[in-house]
């Protein structure tokens, strides 16, 4: 028997390069060796996107469609819709009857998002909740493992915590899960923030390489370079970044080139258009061979498949309570 692992995303939509390059290539590598199971975390969208969920839908369409195109396979692995799986909801309400506040309110990714988002007094319940969301997902399919960047390692500590203290209050039925980081770099966006598409500074997957070039023209680099001549620094420079995504051979011939002042970030931008575009034909080639009717079905019956397992656990969970059953 695999090991199972669960990971997810909020349900965004498209696929971009940070997501690619951070998070799919790590899930794809893992299929063979784990039971794996990813999950659209529509619920956990919701939290910052309650008001606006027109595009919901077509956000969890390409999202699927997006994570097929980069290598997640569903013959080896599922793919489902959280709010799909009502399991993960009602877990969540009964381990947040063991959840002391402080470790919600103390949690620094709620901090940041409350800084980025302005939020301050406007936390809404679901909000600050989100981490008891994310146990309830990892906890339902008895996860041994999580793949996550960096910036979710407190979450899993929640996660973590929590399973513990369901365990010794009630029974042992949660194995801790440990997470399995990624350890590719965080790729900037072409403004230099983190890439996301929300700050309009993501390049994606399935967009017009007109649209890849015209970015890249205007991502930022070194503003101490502003003649070819000049010597660049290449180590803060987004541009590069991406080049060392694309060409690993190329990288240190293009690292001499811009320090010693032999191209301009002109040209050096049009030969990372290039490549990152040919890096990205098949993808994009792909893409267009899935129908959406196809992933409707394919949705559904994944998050069939997850309903058993979470399911079962949760089964045990309410045995573990006492809550009342409907049939002995
Ligand atoms: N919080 C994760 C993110 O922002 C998404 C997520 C939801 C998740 N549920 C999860 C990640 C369970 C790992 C496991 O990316
Ligand atoms: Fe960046 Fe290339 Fe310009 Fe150097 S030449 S600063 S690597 S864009």
């Amino acid at each position: 028997m695999k090991k199972r692992i669960l990971s997810g995303c909020r349900a965004t939509g498209s696929v971009h390069i940070g997501n690619l390059f951070g998070t799919l290539k790590n899930w794809v590598k893992l299929q063979s060796e784990y039971d794996c199971f990813y999950e659209i975390a529509d619920l956990h969208a919701l939290t910052t996107n309650y008001n606006n969920t027109v595009e919901m839908k077509s956000n969890i369409r390409e999202m699927a469609i997006d994570w097929m195109v980069c290598g997640i396979s569903i013959e080896e692995s599922t793919i489902f819709i959280q709010s799909l799986v009502p399991e993960h909801s009602e877990l969540y309400l009964l381990l947040s009857m063991i959840v002391p506040l402080p470790w919600l309110e103390r949690n620094p990714t709620l901090k940041e998002q409350i800084r980025d988002l302005n939020l301050q007094d406007k936390v809404n319940y679901g909000l600050l909740g989100y981490p008891v969301l994310q146990a309830a997902d990892i906890l339902c399919y008895k996860a041994s493992a999580v793949p996550v960047g960096e910036d979710q390692l407190p979450h899993l500590e929640i996660t973590r915590e929590i399973a513990r203290k369901f365990n010794s209050i009630y029974k042992p039925i949660f194995p801790e899960p440990i997470p399995l980081l990624s350890k590719s770099p965080r790729i900037p966006g072409i403004d230099g923030r983190k890439m996301s598409k929300s700050l309009n500074n993501a390049i994606l997957i399935n967009e017009l390489p007109q649209i890849t070039k015209e970015k890249i023209t205007q991502a930022f680099t070194d503003p101490l370079k502003i003649h070819k001549q000049d010597k660049g620094h290449p180590d803060g420079c987004i541009v590069f970044a991406y080049h060392g995504l694309v060409n690993a051979e190329g990288i240190e011939g293009m690292k001499v080139s811009c320090t010693q002042g032999k191209i301009g970030c002109v040209e050096c931008k049009g030969r990372t258009t290039i490549l990152l575009n040919d890096f990205l034909a098949p993808y994009r080639e792909k893409r267009s061979k899935i129908s959406t009717k196809s992933i409707d079905e394919i949705l559904i019956e994944g998050s069939r498949k997850a309903k058993k397992v979470a399911k079962a656990t949760f089964d045990e969970v309410r045995e573990a309570m006492q809550l009342w059953e409907w049939q002995k």
